[in-house]
């Protein structure tokens, strides 16, 4: 058997006498689509942190496709596959829609983290692949401030997505998302990483969009995974319902 995509072991981490990863072991498969809930200050995002190597764990490991990667940088993370969605700097706003995607490309492609020259360095087709996927390629000479959040956030996807990623984390994909669009944007999201055989983990607080796009949930409770598995028994357990969910 080939070994986990994502797989972490015995994480620990406090903050003074808040215990944020609490000896957490965890295994992601190839093709999961993982929603990860938790109230407010649970460590769903210092889980992100730890794995994506902007925080160090202070024991235990984190390994991708089987290789170790605690201590790694987030762009020698990232240049191995696992990718975390853009917050798209505020540097980007005077950008283009179609010269953002342009500059994670040559992100990707120079080492030394230099931009410029981009032309040299980027696959066109690739780009304009990249934003009719996330549906934003009549929007691309546009200013990426200029976006509605909905649609910044799929440009967000669309800069991670030319990473070539193996696994996309998104924290909070929805937020600042109003409900009546939720639904599009994550079928958006979903339909891309399908196309792009990418797996998944999606930090959400709303059930209704985590029982429609997730394969499995896993439920944080101060620092620990609470419950873990399949939709229609994670959202349905007493304690998540009484604890995470607020019922
Ligand atoms: N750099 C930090 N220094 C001190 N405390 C932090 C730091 N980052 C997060 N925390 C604390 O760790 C806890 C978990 O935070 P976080 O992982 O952001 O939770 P979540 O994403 O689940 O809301 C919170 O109590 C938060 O205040
Ligand atoms: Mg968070």
């Amino acid at each position: 058997m080939s070994a986990p995509l994502l797989q972490t072991r015995d994480l620990q981490l406090a903050f003074g006498a808040v215990v944020v990863a609490d000896h957490i072991d965890f295994s992601l498969s190839e093709g999961e689509r993982l929603a990860v809930i938790g109230q407010n200050g649970a460590g769903k995002t210092t889980f992100i942190n730890i794995c994506t190597g902007l925080i160090r764990p202070q024991s235990g490991q984190v390994f991708f496709e089987g290789k170790e990667v605690t201590g790694m940088s987030p762009r020698a993370i990232a240049l191995r596959g696992m990718v975390r969605s853009f917050q798209l700097p505020q540097l980007f706003t005077e950008h283009s829609v179609r010269d953002c995607v342009r500059i994670a490309a040559a992100g990707k492609r120079n080492k030394l983290g230099l931009w410029m020259p981009l032309a040299s360095a980027i696959d066109n087709a690739e780009v304009e692949h990249v934003l009719e996927m996330v549906g934003l390629a009549d929007r691309a000479e546009e200013l990426s401030g200029a976006l509605p959040e909905g649609q910044r956030k799929l440009l967000d996807i669309a800069m991670a997505l030319i990473m070539k990623p193996r696994l996309l984390i998104l924290d909070e994909p929805t937020s600042g998302v109003s409900s009546d669009e939720k639904h599009g944007l994550m079928a958006t999201i979903m339909k891309a990483l399908d196309q792009q055989k990418v797996s998944a983990i999606f930090v959400e607080h709303d059930v209704d969009i985590v029982s429609h796009y997730s394969t499995r949930v896993a439920a944080w409770i101060a620092g620990r995974i609470a419950a873990d598995g399949v939709p229609a028994q994670v959202l349905t357990d007493p304690e998540i319902r009484k604890n995470v969910i607020g019922e």
